[in-house]
């Protein structure tokens, strides 16, 4: 699953250039019975399968450094990952993720083992693999020289907890659809104004949530007023 990723794009650039290690261990190397056995049927009965703790335990300390790195097992019922979150690890000069599968994970792998458990959004992935591959692609953005231009982490959405402005490049008119005048004008402070202000406008619209709790300056009020009168009228 993980060689797709691995193999492409910033990723594949950022292995190469040496700014980032990734080392996938595949639990069944872990085991030590004939069958390579991973999982074991639930203790209480119920559906399904659970991977037993001795692998995941045995593969964890096989790649940890020291105890100071930081385990996140992934998980449906763990802690939102966010863009904190994705800037606290990759502070870490090592991090480890375990990618949890079937039916769950034996729960001395999140209560003694993991420092925390990490979920990337409220919906059930088959396993954790997918989520962990989401992890370390935002995590390695904020690795210095991962990404070209610090500039463009910086910028884009979730950065000061709004989402990004909008964005448009030639041609000027397509099939009708026209780029706004403003970004013609050569003016930077008026064109910066104007994307601060769609900034907001967007976040309003589709993001309240990430304005809640945070005092608006009278620059940001009026996008915001005028999103309010909207809702009103729908
Ligand atoms: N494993 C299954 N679903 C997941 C999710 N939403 N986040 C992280 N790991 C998961």
């Amino acid at each position: 699953m993980f060689e797709g990723f691995l193999s492409g794009g910033i990723i594949k650039r950022a292995i190469q250039k040496g700014l980032i290690e990734i080392n996938v261990r595949n639990l069944r190397d872990f085991t030590t019975d004939k069958h390579r056995t991973v999982d074991d049927r639930p203790y209480g009965g119920e559906e399904g399968m659970v991977f037993k703790p001795e692998p995941v335990f045995t593969a964890v300390e096989s790649v940890r450094a020291s105890d100071a790195s930081p385990v996140y097992l992934l998980s449906p019922s763990g802690r939102r990952f966010d863009v904190p979150l994705a800037e606290e690890m990759a502070r870490h000069p090592q991090v480890v993720l375990i990618c949890g599968r079937y039916e769950g994970v034996d729960e001395r792998v999140a209560e003694h083992l993991a420092t925390d458990e990490i979920s990337i959004g409220d919906y059930v992935l088959t396993g954790g693999e997918l989520a962990a591959m989401v992890v370390v692609d935002a995590v390695s953005r904020f690795v210095p020289r991962v990404v070209g231009k610090e500039a463009s982490v910086r910028h884009e959405s979730f950065f000061e907890g709004r989402l990004d402005f909008p964005q448009y490049t030639r041609p000027r008119d397509f099939r009708g659809m026209k780029v706004p005048q403003v970004l013609f004008s050569g003016d930077h402070k008026k064109i910066e104004t104007w994307r601060r202000t769609k900034a907001l406008e967007k976040t309003a619209r589709r993001r309240p949530d990430l304005l809640a709790g945070r005092v608006p300056s009278t620059e940001e009020r009026k996008p915001l007023d005028q999103n309010k009168d909207e809702r009103k009228k729908r």
